[in-house]
């Protein structure tokens, strides 16, 4: 991380992915120390943003949130086709954050604010039911037993989601590792805030058309991995918020 916004917070939760690739080019370096101080969503732990639409520069109409955005091909795309919503993405790896910003720039959008560190530091600072989309794409499996604890659909992570998201948002959620799509949709489907309306195997076995490719799941399908795409609907709550 080159100084990302949680930081001092961050011993509070142990990151155990990876924060930094291959040296960066020039122009993506430049991207990092000019662009991303312009973007970045100014939270500390303690110092919550209340206003989140205030964030971006022209009137939103909602706010959707990416977690995990790795090269942001998604969350760009959503950007574009969507310039009235606002899009959030926290992402701690900075090459991929560059990748995320060289699109922001070559796109001209304007609505991506970007957290570069582990969500889990920017969630609970977020006012309550102000996410109208989450997408969690490709989180990573973590398939040794040992390390399930880190999984990010963790009850402790469903219910911070829960209390941010607005009444029937929609929890977008792709993989391609089924041990890790069955755990997954235990806790979803045992958490008392989310359902799970799919009807049939057509809704989870092929990607919606408003669902874009990330550069994972093309990697996965390219060696013939079946994904699997996963709608769940935050419950309306039974009574109306102060
Ligand atoms: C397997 S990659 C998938 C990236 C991208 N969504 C895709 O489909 O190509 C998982 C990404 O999630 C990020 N990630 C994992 N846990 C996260 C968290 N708690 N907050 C933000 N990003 C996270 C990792 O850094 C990594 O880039």
């Amino acid at each position: 991380m080159t100084g990302g916004a949680g930081r001092n917070s961050a011993d509070r939760l142990r990151w155990h992915g990876r924060r930094h690739g291959h040296a960066l080019r020039k122009g993506r370096h430049a991207l990092i120390e000019e662009l991303l101080p312009r973007l970045r969503v100014p939270a500390e732990v303690g110092g919550a943003p209340a206003d989140l639409a205030a964030l971006f520069a022209e009137s939103v109409e909602d706010i959707w949130l990416e977690v995990g955005f790795g090269a942001g091909e998604h969350l760009a795309e959503q950007a574009r086709l969507h310039p009235a919503v606002g899009m959030i993405g926290c992402e701690p790896y900075v090459n991929g954050v560059a990748a995320l910003l060289a699109r922001v720039e070559r796109d001209g959008l304007s609505n991506v604010r970007v957290f570069d560190d582990d969500a889990r530091l920017l969630l609970p600072c977020l006012p309550d039911a102000v996410i109208g989309r989450v997408f969690v794409l490709f989180a990573d499996p973590w398939p040794k037993k040992r390390h399930h604890k880190r999984r990010f659909p963790a009850k402790e992570n469903l219910d911070t989601l829960a209390r941010v998201m607005k009444d029937d948002a929609e929890l977008r959620f792709a993989s391609d590792h089924m041990e890790f799509v069955r755990w997954s949709l235990d806790r979803f489907t045992r958490h008392p805030e989310f359902r799970w309306p799919a009807r049939s195997p057509k809704a989870w076995r092929r990607r919606p058309e408003d669902w874009f490719e990330t550069r994972y799941e093309a990697k996965a399908l390219a060696q013939g991995d079946t994904c699997v795409y996963l709608a769940f609907r935050r419950r309306r709550r039974a009574t109306a918020l102060a």
